[in-house]
């Protein structure tokens, strides 16, 4: 073997390598074991020969060694220059959801509520004929207990049809004086249409104390329709009935979009009806065992789809239930 040879062909190589595949090519062409200089070395009979070859490996691998920091710097050059991060950049933004327009408007009059010094109360989905109707002095004949109208899940358990037996749960347990508030989703048997669905949520108030009025429940609605629809927003109180109130009273809350000369969200009326109320009938002070001669109180419920409906122009209650990204993600 020419060791001179050799060198300069090896020396050449490592030098024109540019990529270090390209340089372990070489250094496996020329230190590999089946290159010539290891041939040669495993056949070396003399030492002087045996020194010079080895002398040539170690030149070999020491010059292998320099390219490769060599090369290994220039990459590092090279990303550092083509791979720049700009933390000044803005991020990916991920996408993000938000609240349903139903839990927002939920946390709204929660929030009216709370700040008149009312406790958020929760109730229960599942209920008893003894909460829902009995304690609410339901007679016994009223087509609500039948199973055409409310659904039963076995004997006298129901999905509850309306926020109102969290008032008996609550007057049961707690001494007056009591305000509360309790929201959440009710059930009935209703075919849905533009403005029914079998499942909706619903506000229920409850003020019991000494002395209350029905200025208290005029205050207190006109406070809670003025925060959900405006300062300017006026009120009147229809007669109505209701089992578990005495008087009952419907009240109207003057239209937000024409403020009361007409319009099609009043029907041209000037008026909007939109919610329940009354007097806490003696009954239920006397089911919870109350003295109704003692303690006063005013009820009212509303539907907090139909708050939704009014306030955004919705055209049907159903919108709201069909988790169609297209129209939540406008509230
Ligand atoms: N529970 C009634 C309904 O679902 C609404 C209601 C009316 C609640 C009058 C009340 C009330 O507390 O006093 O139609």
């Amino acid at each position: 073997m020419d060791a001179r040879a050799v060198e300069s062909e090896a020396r050449s190589a490592i030098a024109g390598a540019s990529t270090l595949t390209q340089l372990d090519e070489a250094r496996v062409r020329y230190l590999g074991r089946k290159s010539e200089l290891k041939q040669a070395l495993r056949e070396v009979r003399d030492p002087e020969t045996g020194r010079t070859l080895n002398t040539l490996r170690e030149a070999l691998e020491e010059a292998v060694a320099e390219r490769e920091v060599e090369l290994e710097r220039a990459e590092l050059d090279r990303r550092l220059t083509d791979e720049v991060l700009d933390v000044t950049l803005p991020g990916v933004a991920r996408p993000r959801g938000h609240l349903h327009l139903i839990t927002q408007i939920r946390r709204e009059v929660e929030d009216i509520f709370l700040g008149l010094g009312y406790q958020v109360v929760d109730g229960r989905e599942v209920e008893t004929t003894r909460y829902n109707f009995d304690g609410l002095n339901f007679p016994l004949d009223h087509p609500v207990r039948s199973p055409l109208q409310s659904v039963f899940l076995n004997g006298d358990v129901l999905l509850r049809t309306e926020t109102s037996p969290s008032q008996i749960r609550v007057m049961e347990i707690q001494p007056p004086p009591i305000y509360m508030v309790s929201l959440g989703r009710v059930y009935r048997r209703d075919t849905p249409d533009a403005t029914h669905t079998p499942i909706f949520h619903q506000i229920e108030g409850l003020a019991i104390d000494r002395g209350i009025t029905m200025a208290d429940l005029k205050g207190t609605l006109l406070h809670m329709m003025r925060a959900l629809f405006g300062e300017e927003r006026q009120m009147r109180f229809r007669t109505h009935d209701f089992p578990f109130t005495e008087p009952s009273l419907e009240p109207d809350v003057s239209c937000f979009l024409c403020g009361g000369g007409g319009c099609p969200v009043c029907r041209y009326s000037g008026w909007i009806e939109i919610a329940g109320s009354g007097m806490v009938d003696p009954t239920l002070f006397e089911f919870v065992g109350l003295d109704p001669e003692e303690w006063t109180g005013f009820a009212f419920g509303m539907g907090l789809e139909r708050v939704a409906m009014l306030r955004h122009g919705l055209p049907a209650l159903g919108l709201l239930w069909e988790n169609d990204l297209r129209l939540l993600r406008q509230f």
